[in-house]
């Protein structure tokens, strides 16, 4: 069942690419499902970007090169179904853009067709045809930038991207081909501040950098990242407002410990029958065992079944 923010107006892509020189940055935030999607929504972000980061930080993953468009189709139907204010945008995994124009296409359209507002792909002129072919189906398209994490192999690793001028020189070029192809923004990953400036000057539309600095029209995480949930590795460009995974640590150690030590659950967690229905079933119970029906007996409060949360019913 859709989330009960159905009335709220969704976010779209023309709205973001209009924020251009308004002085607010805009704020992405990536989520993978429906529970991600929710607290992204609610922290008012602008977009959420269901990222092909869901390999490494849902998955399991080491790199984002083992994620499918069925993947992909997964999680963003999953954050679309909750029908959230910020434009959904979804990641077009590798290989989904590198063959043929038509499957590229096609591919596009099955992030569409679940909820996505917009595609995002990484690459520049060498993608020109592909971009062009989105946007001509009526497509809206995020461009990416600099560190690449689908070229992984090509680049020689995870490096920072755009260090000497001809390098640099490339993003701009790049960034100009996109914006000129109709992308209605541009994400720069893992490039020097320097760089970051030069295309968000050389672009009319925004730049949304993620370790690329302040100079960018927007700025995005990986949700998993913010939120500590992910810490074997913390890049220079994170910054963590919260440590959810020690604490989830530390709580489910307590629900561990209270399990075995007999302290969950408490009778307040408890469902009990009404006194007489209890004794009789403990008569019961006792008479098959051949033990007195009475004098065992335990005496138990009544109560109703009661809803113990969201989704679940007694
Ligand atoms: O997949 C992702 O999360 C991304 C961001 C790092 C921009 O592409």
């Amino acid at each position: 069942m859709a989330d009960s923010a159905t009335s709220v107006r969704p976010v779209t892509a023309p709205e973001i690419a209009a924020r251009k020189g308004s002085g607010t940055p805009i704020v992405m935030i990536t989520a993978y499902d429906a529970p991600t999607a929710r607290v992204v929504a609610d922290a008012g972000a602008d977009v959420i970007l269901v990222g092909d980061s869901v390999a490494n930080v849902v998955l399991g993953y080491d790199d984002t090169l083992q994620v499918t468009v069925d993947d992909m189709v997964h999680h963003v139907a999953a954050v679309a179904r909750t029908r959230p204010r910020p434009l959904v945008v979804g990641d077009m995994p590798w290989l989904s853009y590198h063959v043929s124009v038509p499957d590229t296409v096609q591919n596009a359209a099955r992030l569409v067709r679940v909820g996505a507002g917009a595609v995002k792909l990484e690459g520049g002129r060498k993608r020109l045809d592909h971009v062009r072919a989105i946007i001509d189906a009526e497509i809206p398209v995020m461009g990416h930038l600099g560190l690449t994490p689908q070229s992984v192999h090509a680049l020689g690793g995870f490096k920072v991207q755009g260090r000497d001028l001809e390098a640099a020189r490339a993003i701009v070029d790049d960034a100009v081909a996109l914006a000129d192809a109709g992308c209605f923004a541009i994400v720069l990953e893992c490039v020097p501040d320097a760089v970051a400036r030069l295309v968000t000057d050389s672009i009319a539309v925004p730049t949304i950098g993620i370790g690329a600095g302040r100079h960018c029209d927007g700025q995005v995480l990986v949700f998993h990242d913010v939120l500590g949930l992910e810490d074997r590795t913390t890049p220079k460009f994170v910054r963590r407002y919260a440590e959810l995974g020690t604490d989830a640590r530390t709580a489910l150690a307590a629900f561990a410990a209270d399990v075995r030590q007999g302290r969950f659950p408490s009778s307040d967690e408890t469902y009990h029958a009404a006194d007489t229905v209890a004794d009789e079933i403990a008569r019961y119970g006792q008479t098959s065992a051949g033990a007195d029906p009475v004098a065992d007996a335990p005496r138990s409060g009544g109560g109703e079944p009661r809803s113990v949360g969201a989704g679940h019913s007694a």
